[in-house]
């Protein structure tokens, strides 16, 4: 690793990166991923043993603090939590300002980025206070806020959250209400949903979670750089690539069709991807496609769905990608997002949905290292230098003689 500034203060010299694909734009003690070997801790702690044994509060209090807590300290950051999930009926009525047919992650980053306003009178960032008690409201709301967006979308009735139930439990019955029994008391569905929150809750400085910290970077309104963070997750490289991988399984409509689309992703005059294949850094399985795959499973036996056509195809295309020059040399394996929108539609959520439990999820992760970094005396503002290669300077012609 070289330290660049000391390069640039000599020499003026700076790197031309696109994408960063090789540029540590901070220092970080959250999360860290070896993507050669697949592995992703969080804390030192492996993905597998969080997802297998912890819930996602403890999750959340683990990238929060750096440890995990203790019962006491559970109990406590549950009660603190819990105590946060209502949202003021005020801003109930943001959503009636949306069209019933918008695209929830449309009305998630309009609500939160709402919170600004809402909340205008408690971001002083310099307080810890405050930071905690806005990092609080955001991973508290969020489940309702989400659950809101849904309802809104089918014409139904807000549910009010219920504090005795789980952060998973909670969000399944403020989504699907009544009959909620049939998510909440099972725990097959409730622990998937919760281990579908974990795998999703951080991962370093991926797009989304670079981008809050940019806009943190300058001081910003914590509610504020949250929806930016909820905007760039949107997008089908990153977060809404779940909702593109069901979309790409019900055009390819039968296992017979996929050699034809697996053509189509190598063939370089064709913008077509594979959609849940390949990550920026992981170049072998990615950990949580792994428990995934095997939630995927577990969510499928319980509601009885034995012959599901998209998941035989997203078998059968994993099986075929695996085997195939192109995919093995490029080092390109399901992501995590390859098997949650399986899981999530055998659930009963619409594919729009999909990418909004994901925000759910990272927002502990964006609230994590926005805070890590507000914290951090070496964090400037972020502001990326660039390679210019426009005009150089020009005489200007007036527009009567252009
Ligand atoms: N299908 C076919 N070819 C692919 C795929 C794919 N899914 N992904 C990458 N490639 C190829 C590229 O064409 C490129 O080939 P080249 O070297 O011949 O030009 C090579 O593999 C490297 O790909 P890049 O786009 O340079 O890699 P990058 O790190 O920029 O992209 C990304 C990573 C965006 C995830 C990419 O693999 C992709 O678009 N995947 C599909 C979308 C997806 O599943 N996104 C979810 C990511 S995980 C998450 O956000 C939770």
């Amino acid at each position: 690793v070289i330290d660049i500034r000391k390069l640039y203060a000599e020499t003026g010299c700076f790197t031309y990166d696109p994408g960063f694909t090789s540029t540590a734009s901070c220092e970080s003690k959250i999360t860290y991923i070896d993507g050669d070997e697949g592995v992703l801790l969080h804390r030192g702690y492996a993905i597998e043993d969080l997802a297998e044994k912890c819930d996602f509060l403890e999750v959340a209090y683990l990238l929060m603090n750096g440890e995990l807590p203790s019962q006491d300290e559970k109990a406590k950051f549950e009660h603190d939590i819990t105590y946060h999930t209502m949202v003021h009926e005020q801003m109930a009525h943001f959503f009636r300002g949306f069209r019933r047919d918008a695209h929830p992650m449309a009305i998630m980053c309009g609500v939160v980025g709402a919170m600004s306003a809402f909340y205008h009178d408690s971001t002083d960032i310099e307080d810890p206070r405050q930071r905690m008690i806005a990092s609080y409201r955001l991973i508290a709301k969020m489940p309702t806020i989400a659950a809101m967006a849904y309802k809104y979308s089918v014409g139904q009735p807000f549910m009010y959250p219920k504090n005795k139930l789980s952060y998973a439990q909670n969000f399944l019955q403020m989504t699907f209400g009544v009959p909620a029994e049939d998510y909440v008391d099972n725990p097959v569905l409730s622990e998937a949903m919760d281990k579908i929150f974990i795998l999703h809750a951080d991962h370093e400085q991926n797009a989304s979670t670079s981008t809050v910290r940019l806009a943190g970077s300058s001081g910003a309104n914590p509610f504020a750089c949250i929806a930016a963070g909820i905007a760039s997750l949107w997008g089908p490289s990153h977060g809404g690539a779940n909702e593109a991988v069901l979309k790409m399984l019900a055009e390819i409509g039968d296992k017979k069709h996929i050699p034809e689309f697996v053509k189509r992703a190598k063939d370089k005059n064709d913008p077509f991807r594979l959609m849940g294949f390949g990550h920026r850094v992981y170049k072998n399985y990615d950990p949580r496609a792994k428990v995934m795959q095997a939630t995927c499973r577990e969510v499928l036996s319980e509601l009885g769905i034995k012959d599901d056509p998209l998941l035989d195809i997203a078998m059968e295309l994993e099986k075929i990608a695996l085997e195939d020059e192109y995919f093995i040399e490029k080092k390109l394996y399901p992501n995590v997002d390859f098997y949650s929108g399986i899981i999530l539609k055998a659930m009963g959520f619409p594919t729009s949905m999909f990418t909004v439990l994901f925000a759910v999820a990272r927002t502990t992760g964006w609230v994590a290292q926005w805070k890590e970094m507000i914290e951090d005396p070496v964090q400037k503002i972020g502001r990326p230098r660039q390679l210019y290669t426009g005009h150089q300077a020009r005489k200007f012609v007036p527009l009567n003689k252009r």
